[in-house]
């Protein structure tokens, strides 16, 4: 293999990190109109939101390029994988302090070019996210391992942290009184409470993408994003609550607080939903507290998950 260098991605990288990612579509791209999904002969005739829905950011170097500069602005660090001047490969490595009180380093994405996969590149891109993670006084380093890539992470030092399971829920107005305010301003320094609800990454990647990361396009500002803090008796809850993909009428919510979860915070959760006007909510639980609160509460299981994690 000719000589391989991995390094801080900036924004010139951008056509390639889309390169990489629109590589994992092996040129099957579908459009969206009017809901309904159809495949077409490649990406030229598709909106940048259609792009967008092909698999996120990096579909289209227009947003690729607004999502990494935010990335980069934010304080996070994209590493990109270079081979005779080409990128074969992108890692994205977020952080933030969560309520241990220990700064947290997370893999938010990795994604070797499919014309370059198992030739190591992967593993060299976790590894110096290992040593980046270090070098900045992360504690920890996290991942949600994709199906099928566990003993791949294993293999790389990491081990089996949280347990997770991605429930939805009907919203409705279960809670008589509860004060909203919205307010975008508490996790600007990346500090966080306990991540109750929609642990599906790390907190500091789950501010980023739906709080940070918005693009000016019609299908992105046409539904509002609600973030702030919602109390009930003294209780005191920040959430963000984000519409659905693919459901308009589901949010997915993600909520911090100071006390461990109750079923009064999803009730409350859920009521603020149904006042947003949506009709379900989805999220997720860490798998003992599901169990603890499945019987009081209408949870309807998807699917579980877990995080991984290294100390560093
Ligand atoms: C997962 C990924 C990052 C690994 O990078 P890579 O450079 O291809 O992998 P490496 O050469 O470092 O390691 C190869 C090993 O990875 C594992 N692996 C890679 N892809 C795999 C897959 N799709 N299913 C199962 N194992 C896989 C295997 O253990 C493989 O060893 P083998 O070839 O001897 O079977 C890359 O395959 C990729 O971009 N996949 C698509 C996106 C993705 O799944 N990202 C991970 C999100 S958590």
């Amino acid at each position: 293999m000719s000589e391989l260098v991995i390094r801080r991605g900036e924004l010139k990288d951008v056509a390639g990190i889309v390169d990489v990612h629109c590589s994992e579509l092996d040129g099957t791209w579908y459009s969206f109109k009017g809901g309904v999904r159809e495949e077409v002969e490649g990406p030229t005739s598709l909106s940048l939101y259609e792009r967008w829905l092909n698999g996120g950011s990096w579909m289209s170097p227009e947003l690729c390029a607004v999502y990494i500069n935010n990335l980069l602005l934010e304080g996070h660090i994209p590493l990109v994988a270079e081979q005779n001047g080409l990128i074969v490969g992108e890692l994205e490595l977020f952080f933030g302090w969560e309520s241990d009180g220990n700064l947290y380093a997370h893999i938010g994405v990795v994604q070797v070019h499919k014309d370059h996969q198992r030739k190591g590149i992967g593993a060299l891109l976790i590894k110096e996210a290992i040593n980046y993670a270090r070098k900045r006084g992360a504690y920890y380093l996290t991942v949600r391992p994709r199906e099928g890539l566990k003993d791949y992470y294993k293999n790389l030092g990491f081990g089996e942290w949280l347990k997770t399971v991605v429930f939805t829920a009907e919203a409705s107005p279960y809670v008589a009184r509860i004060t909203w305010e919205e307010d975008n301003t508490y996790f600007n320094k990346k500090k966080f409470s306990r991540f109750i609800m929609g642990q599906e990454q790390s907190s500091a990647q789950i501010w980023q993408i739906f709080h940070r990361n918005q693009f000016a396009l019609p299908e992105f500002t046409r539904e509002p994003i609600h973030t702030g803090r919602a109390s009930t008796d003294g209780q005191e809850i920040l959430a963000i609550f984000y519409p659905h993909v693919y459901c308009g009428d589901m949010a997915n919510v993600y909520a911090w607080s100071d006390t461990d979860i109750r079923a009064e915070h999803i009730w409350t959760l859920l009521t603020l939903a149904y006042h947003f006007g949506y009709a379900r909510v989805r999220s997720l639980l860490i798998e003992e507290h599901f169990e603890r609160l499945k019987s009081k509460l209408p949870l309807e299981e998807m699917e579980r998950q877990e995080i991984f994690r290294i100390e560093l």
